[in-house]
């Protein structure tokens, strides 16, 4: 059975592609959702892609995925990420392994952002590589479940 990869946008990374470009780059959210699923496919694994502007919904995405068969999460909460306690126990009352991704290098932007809600439950966390931390954080979850 191919691995089930599910990667979660959060707010406002649907306009991606025109938003704050100089921050997030100009590929768009269906350039970058076609993009992870050819790569996911090249490897052998499935990719459901899901954005929601909505907290209540990423919940309710987030525990679909105990009944769907996901094997790993790769995840860009978006601001939600600074502030979404809803989203961390949801995360933790799955216990699905996820990687948690950020286009831009948190770290180098205002201090609000340094804190995340998620990253203490994350296998791992990839920061400021912008398209390519999803790429990278997709071959790490195909890699963690299905070891070469
Ligand atoms: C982001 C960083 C967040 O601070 C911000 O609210 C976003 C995007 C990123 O991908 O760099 O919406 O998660």
């Amino acid at each position: 059975m191919a691995q089930r990869i599910l990667v979660l946008h959060g707010p406002n990374l649907n306009l991606l592609g025109t938003r704050e470009p100089h921050l997030y780059g100009y590929t768009t959210l269906p350039e970058l959702n076609a993009r992870l699923s050819g790569l996911s496919s090249s490897l052998g694994a499935s990719l459901d892609a899901f954005q929601s502007n909505h907290e209540g919904e990423l919940v309710d995405r987030i525990q679909a995925a105990l009944l769907d068969g996901t094997d790993f999460i790769v995840i860009n909460a978006g601001a939600y990420t600074h502030t979404s306690v809803a989203m961390r126990d949801a995360l933790a009352g799955i216990n699905i392994p996820f990687v948690e991704v950020h286009l831009s290098n948190v770290y180098k932007r205002e201090a609000f952002r340094h804190h995340s809600y998620l990253s203490d439950l994350a296998q791992g966390v990839v920061a400021g590589l912008g398209p390519q931390g999803y790429e990278a954080a997709v071959r790490f979850a195909v890699q963690y479940v299905q070891p070469a």
